[in-house]
């Protein structure tokens, strides 16, 4: 595999990703290590769609704690319950925000951030991870996002 993406210019959102998932499993199929991967993951993501901000927090106890991103500096930890990343956890399903300002509980890591998806990444039935994706635009994310990211954790799923 190559270390650069092909990414046809100008194609709708769904086919982007489309085009990308198979890039992501071929990057991603040779190496074992898990940092690595979520990395490349991010730096893909951030690369493809110019993602205000897209990373990994990753369950350690009762906290979720930064992992490999690619955007502006973050939150290190964040409780089961808290925020949107912390209720994707606790209800272990993809919390989509229009705009965080009306999700009570949302964690500003930059005033920036106007709307978000948070996707958790599940094995063997728990919550072990969620991949956070942010945009600095109200109302970024829709069906498409939820569709394509929820694929995409199945891949990250298999590196825990
Ligand atoms: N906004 C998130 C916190 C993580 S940052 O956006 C990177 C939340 O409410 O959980």
């Amino acid at each position: 595999m190559s270390e650069s993406l092909l990414l046809t210019p100008g194609q709708p959102k769904a086919a982007r990703y489309a085009e990308l998932h198979p890039q992501l499993v071929a990057l991603t199929a040779s190496e074992s290590d898990r940092t690595a991967n979520l990395a490349n993951t991010a730096a893909a993501l951030r690369q493809a769609f110019g993602f205000f901000w897209v990373g990994f927090y990753v369950v350690q106890g009762e906290e979720l704690v930064l992992g490999p991103f690619q955007g502006p500096i973050a939150c290190t930890r964040i409780r089961r319950g808290r925020g949107v990343c912390g209720t994707s956890w606790a209800e272990a399903r993809t919390v989509l925000v229009p705009d965080v300002e009306a999700f009570p509980g949302h964690i500003a890591c930059s005033s920036d951030s106007k709307s978000e998806i948070v996707v958790p990444i599940i094995k063997n039935g728990a919550v072990v991870a969620v991949l956070d994706v942010d945009s600095d635009k109200l109302n970024d994310f829709d069906h498409d996002d939820q569709q394509a990211l929820e694929q995409l954790v199945q891949l990250a799923a298999t590196w825990f």
